[in-house]
């Protein structure tokens, strides 16, 4: 007896000391003779067997045995761990020296760069900003702006209808009309409306059919167009810089009047007279005008008692004059080579 677990004592360190680099066979050994039905087990199991006095020494040898193949197993199992961790260490080396990999950042489109100045200046001058919808009724991008049905003047801003009174806006101009109504009548109105317009139109270097505008309005008792000049003169100056000359030309808008279409000195030749401004030396860069009484009174406010200006201009055009942008389309097609630049 004693030495058949001597001899299992052996064959156990034996087996414990070859196994290399395999925590599972090192398990298996652990089954095999320490396990439920493991060797030194049924050699307990078969105590009933010997005599009374041979059983406690027999079940100490079996127990030191035990703690002796435990004890191993315990040993070799660090031993297999601190390898299989240096063997990881080794493999996984990583290269600190290497660069790292770039997360690619991104940044603000042009358009909108150019509309975020133009709104900061208008709010500096205590504008607030107001929004209208970009599917519109006919009532408000027309009607309410003294272009009803027959009125020749739609012609110049066909549109993508949705319905026979529905159509896809063709200037931010109806949410003046809309700012009007949904204020107490005669209370004033300082607002800037910036936003998406339709009109039915060629895709060109200077054309599309969609495009961004920021309206405005102001109504108070009192407003002139000294008012207009003055305020559209100190933004255009900001926009562009300080010299840039400001030129107000007669104009027709059905919803203001007087109307006038205000220019600035060209800014790639400074009024010389270039190809970008066709020699004039002036570029065209926004309407504006008194709001007509009848507008003023189709919207709830009384002419008598208040008046005011409004003006619209095109933020793509603005844009391609501060950044000498040569064609419209840059804006829309999304190429990385034209965008990184801003
Ligand atoms: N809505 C006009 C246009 O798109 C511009 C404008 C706005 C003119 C406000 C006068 C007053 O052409």
């Amino acid at each position: 007896m004693e030495q058949k677990i001597e001899q299992l004592k052996r064959d156990a360190a034996e087996a414990i000391k070859k196994t290399v680099a395999d925590l599972d066979a090192l398990n298996d050994i652990r089954v095999k003779y320490l396990g439920k039905k493991g060797e030194l087990t049924s050699i307990l199991r078969g105590m009933s067997k010997l005599s009374k006095e041979e059983r406690p020494r027999i079940g100490q040898i079996v127990n030191e045995a035990r703690s002796k193949i435990e004890a191993l197993i315990v040993e070799k199992n660090e031993e297999l761990k601190e390898e299989a961790l240096a063997q990881r260490l080794k493999n996984e080396k990583i290269d600190v020296t290497l660069p790292g990999r770039q997360v690619p950042l991104g940044h603000l489109h042009p358009l909108t760069i150019t509309l975020n100045r133009i709104k900061n200046i208008f709010m500096d001058l205590g504008f607030t900003i107001a929004e209208g919808p970009e599917i519109e009724r006919d009532y408000f991008n027309f009607e309410a702006l003294n272009l009803p049905k027959d009125h020749p003047a739609r012609d110049m801003q066909d549109s993508f209808y949705i319905t026979e009174d529905i159509l896809m806006r063709t200037q931010t101009s109806p949410v003046q009309a809309r700012t009007m109504q949904s204020h107490e009548p005669d209370s004033p109105i300082r607002i800037i409306a910036p936003g998406r317009v339709y009109r039915r139109d060629d895709y060109d270097a200077t054309h599309s059919p969609m495009f961004t505008q920021v309206e405005g309005l102001v109504i108070d008792k009192g407003i002139s167009l000294a008012d207009l000049k003055g305020t559209l003169e100190l933004v255009l100056h900001q926009i562009f810089n300080k010299d840039v000359g400001v030129r107000f030309r007669p104009s027709f808008f059905p919803f203001t009047e007087p109307s006038a279409e205000v220019d600035i000195s060209c800014v790639m030749c400074h009024g010389q007279g270039c190809r970008v401004c066709k020699g004039t030396g002036w570029l065209e860069i926004l309407g504006a005008g008194m709001v007509h009484p009848h507008v003023l009174e189709m919207s709830g406010y009384n002419p008598e008692k208040v008046s005011g200006f409004a003006f619209g201009m095109g933020v793509e055009r603005i844009a391609m004059l501060c950044y000498g942008v040569d064609d419209l389309r840059l804006f829309y097609d999304n190429d990385m080579r034209f965008l990184r630049q801003f």
